[in-house]
């Protein structure tokens, strides 16, 4: 399967590498023998991290772009991963003004992370993948951005724009030979966006708890299970390789059928 990919040697980019999804994918690349660098805003000994890295910073995202051709004299892939979600109500019905609504300082963040970041690093990767004649960027979207989720507002709204940005980045470096494409993950197995304030908060604008939520999934998938992080990973580590060569443009969902968050 790896040998298959002829991921061998390949330089892919992973933001937000150290945790959850992002460091599945990091995991299956690294299977593949590509190599792989972790960019990540949190950043220890012990963690795979290989350049600090805050996309949401243009000077950080530059070092990081730099470090890679630096390093490796090239890049082929860009994931674009790191993002958060936070269960937050446009209007609160019970208590007006509560801290469970949306303000200004949460929507700036939410942007900030998962739209400008993606563009930050996005363009500094294409201007090295232009010069190169190749290359693949991925947005790390999610089904919620198709259909909007209850209480995610801001989060299902940049998922829909970086799957916009990749239609359109697919359109203006297509003739560079450069692809570049959406993954929608849907419901997955427990990362690190579940932190206690995200299942306080999803209790609060939902009523209900995060078991309730969890179980609602088998439901609401076609496979009536939540998603293997590895199973993003694996379609990830294909859309990157030369397997998915004429696959540009578009978004691939694993989301076990789920369309409706
Ligand atoms: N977990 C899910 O169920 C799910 C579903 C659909 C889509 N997604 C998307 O998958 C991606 C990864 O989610 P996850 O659940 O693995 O999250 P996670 O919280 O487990 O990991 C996110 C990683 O991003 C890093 N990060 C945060 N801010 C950063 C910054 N400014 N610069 C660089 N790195 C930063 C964190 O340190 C962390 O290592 C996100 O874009 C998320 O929206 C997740």
């Amino acid at each position: 399967m790896e040998d298959w990919l002829g991921l061998k040697d390949r330089v892919i980019i992973v933001t937000g590498g150290n945790s959850g999804i992002g460091a599945a994918i990091c995991d299956a690349l690294r299977k593949a023998e590509a190599i792989v660098v972790s960019a990540d805003i949190s950043y220890t000994e012990e963690t795979d991290t290989e350049v600090p890295c805050d996309v949401t910073k243009k000077d950080s995202v530059r070092h990081m772009i730099e470090h890679t051709v630096n390093r490796y004299g090239r890049i082929d892939g860009l994931v674009n991963n790191a993002g958060m979600t936070l269960p937050r109500m446009l209007a609160d019905a019970d208590n007006p003004g509560s801290p469970y609504e949306i303000d200004e300082a949460f929507f700036d963040r939410m942007v900030n992370l998962n739209m400008k970041g993606t563009y930050f690093c996005a363009q500094e990767a294409a201007r090295v993948m232009i010069k190169q004649k190749r290359g693949v960027i991925l947005n790390i979207s999610s089904e919620c951005g198709k259909e909007g989720s209850h209480s995610q507002s801001i989060y299902s709204g940049t998922k829909a724009a970086i799957e916009s940005f990749a239609r359109s980045w697919a359109k203006e470096l297509g003739g560079y030979g450069i692809r570049v494409l959406a993954v929608a993950p849907g419901p997955m197995e427990a990362t690190g966006v579940w932190t206690d304030a995200y299942r306080d908060s999803l209790s609060y604008c939902r009523h209900v708890t995060m078991d309730d939520v969890r179980k609602g999934y088998k439901s609401s998938t076609l496979l009536h299970r939540e998603g293997k992080l590895t199973e993003v990973a694996d379609t990830v580590a294909f859309l990157l390789s030369d397997r998915a060569s004429y696959i540009t443009g578009t978004t691939v969902n694993v989301s076990g059928g789920k369309s409706r968050g």
